[in-house]
């Protein structure tokens, strides 16, 4: 990307990242709290109550299950505008997570790798957030396109003064297939090379038998101070 642009990209990019995250804390802080602080005010009210009538009672457990449904949803909503785990324990905890829970929602297995030397490293937050959203799309992808319902993840160090994070799915081409057709790129592998480019890094796609490899190189640059 030509410089000009790359630096426009990755502003549009960084405040839509911020904007996120401070909507996910306050959905957190104020909202779900006001929430939980409702349901025990409930709990109290039921306990309070002497002989109520059936139709109370009724209404009572229902607006329970309501504010204990809405704490629940808040808590998704929030967590996947931003994982707060991310910011708390850093990439080699947030993407084995991010693994686990996509498996278990969706049946896909996920075998995921982080290298010894990598997994208590940090990196600044838009390099952390960056490779967090491109496993993301990328398992998502798996899920809704691939053949094998199985992918690889692995983030490990590459050239020096860089990492790649590389989810994989489907097999390895069979000597003297045909060549694979051309990517054609949706607004989800070009949303990965934005975020890629905008860190100076590369974002590679590569179709496999069944599935694709998509390959993102990171400047690791300096770490957080
Ligand atoms: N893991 C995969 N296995 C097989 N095909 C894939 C895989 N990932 C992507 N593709 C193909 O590449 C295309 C482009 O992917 P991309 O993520 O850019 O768009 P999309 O998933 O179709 O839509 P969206 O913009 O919602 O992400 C897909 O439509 C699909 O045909
Ligand atoms: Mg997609």
């Amino acid at each position: 990307m030509e410089g000009g642009l790359r630096r426009f990209t990755e502003d549009v990019l960084r405040r839509e990242d911020a904007e996120r995250r401070r909507i996910a804390r306050e959905l957190h802080d104020t909202t779900g709290q006001n929430l939980i602080a409702a349901g025990f005010e409930l709990g109290a009210v039921e306990r309070g109550l002497i002989d109520p009538s059936p139709q109370v009672s009724t209404a009572l457990s229902h607006a329970r299950s309501l504010v204990d449904a809405s704490v629940s949803e808040l808590r998704t909503l929030a967590y996947v505008l931003h994982p707060a785990l991310l910011d708390e324990a850093g990439l080699g905890v947030a993407l084995p997570t991010l693994a686990e829970g996509f498996e278990k929602r969706t049946g896909v297995r996920v075998a995921i790798t982080v290298a010894e030397e990598l997994a208590a490293r940090r990196w600044l937050p838009e390099i952390e957030i960056a490779l967090y959203r491109v496993a993301q799309e990328a398992l998502t992808n798996v899920q809704r396109h691939s053949a094998t319902k199985a992918a690889r993840v692995a983030l490990q160090p590459c050239a020096p003064g860089h990492m790649e994070l590389v989810v994989e799915d489907g097999a390895d081409g069979r000597p003297g297939d045909t060549l694979a057709p051309p990517v054609v790129e949706g607004a989800g592998i070009r949303g990965m090379r934005d975020r890629i480019d905008a860190l100076g890094g590369s974002l590679v796609v590569t179709p496999r038998d069944g599935g694709f490899r998509i390959t993102a190189t990171v400047p690791t640059g300096a770490g957080p101070p």
